[in-house]
């Protein structure tokens, strides 16, 4: 079977699958998204992330297409004709189509779409590479706590970070305080050996696999500070990753030319790593 995605209603071949050229999504990026993980033929985390999508919805006073039930009969389809039981699913609402303007019409109706990718998720800490940060001065707008598809000024900022040679980009904001990677948040571990993280604020995506470190931290007996930190402090750390729903716990051994710690995965990041891959492995009743 052809991969199929899930446009407005119908279950097309990806390869054709489309929207229209006056979609606001493509005219104005005005639209917001989920990314979600599948382990073991399981969704991870769907109320957290149906949670986060109408809250993105209600921010950017859009309605719904469907509701949390309805798009939990789509992904599942999507993934079944995918055949998709490790990887991502992908949805996007998007305001609609229509006559281009700022204004959007009182009765213009939300387009959706989903896709499916495989994800081949590491079995263990030792699989993962530590990789490197560049960081970057956060030019977005003043809400990326809403998920939108406006990720323009993120996407520039992961090609500077190409082009340097590091695997991702770190945002700093102009206090000289870290916000977050392009599509992750960010961590540190302090010579103190405190692991923080930035506090929710309008500054910062509420990461969905952050919120589950931060919900089993205790069972783990990781102690965890939600505050802001700079980049020298970054730069100073112990141990540095990042968390997203694909990269899950990501090591960082470098900084710009700042070595952390001493250039390996730490310690404190493996915990959270292993941690985090006992509870998405769970989701599938364990591979
Ligand atoms: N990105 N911060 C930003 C700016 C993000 O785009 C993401 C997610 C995160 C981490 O959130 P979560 O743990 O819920 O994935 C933080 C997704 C994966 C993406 O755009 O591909």
């Amino acid at each position: 079977m052809p991969r199929q995605s899930y446009v407005n209603g119908r279950y097309v071949p990806h390869a054709s699958a489309a929207v229209h050229i006056e979609d606001r999504g493509y005219q104005f990026a005005d639209g917001v998204y989920e990314v979600i993980a599948v382990a073991g033929g399981a969704i991870v985390d769907e109320g957290p992330h149906m949670e986060r999508l109408f809250r993105s919805l209600a921010e950017m006073k859009m309605t719904a297409p469907a509701s949390a039930a309805s798009m939990h009969v789509i992904l599942h389809e999507v993934m079944r004709r995918c055949r998709v039981r490790d990887g991502a699913v992908y949805l996007q609402i998007s305001r609609g189509v229509a006559p281009r303007n700022h204004a959007w019409p009182a009765d213009i109706k939300p387009a959706m779409v989903v896709t499916a990718r495989p994800i081949a998720w590491p079995r263990n800490f030792a699989e993962v590479r530590a990789i490197e940060i560049l960081a970057v001065p956060d030019q977005r707008w003043g809400r990326p706590d809403i998920k939108t598809v406006a990720l323009l000024p993120n996407a520039l900022a992961r090609m500077q970070a190409d082009a340097a040679g590091a695997a991702d980009a770190w945002m700093v904001d102009e206090d000289g305080m870290v916000t977050e990677g392009t599509s992750a948040n960010a961590w540190i571990v302090t010579e103190a050996g405190e692991l923080i993280t930035r506090q929710l604020s309008r500054a910062i995506l509420a990461g969905v696999t952050r919120r589950a470190i931060l919900e089993f931290a205790g069972a783990n007996m990781l102690a965890i500070t939600e505050r802001a930190f700079s980049l020298e402090e970054a730069k100073a750390a112990r141990e540095a990753f990042q968390t997203s729903t694909t990269a899950l716990v990501k090591p960082i051994k470098k900084i710009d030319e700042t070595v952390i710690g001493d250039g390996q995965p730490g310690p404190v990041t493996a915990k959270v790593f292993e941690a985090y891959l006992a509870y998405l492995t769970s989701f599938g009743g364990g591979n």
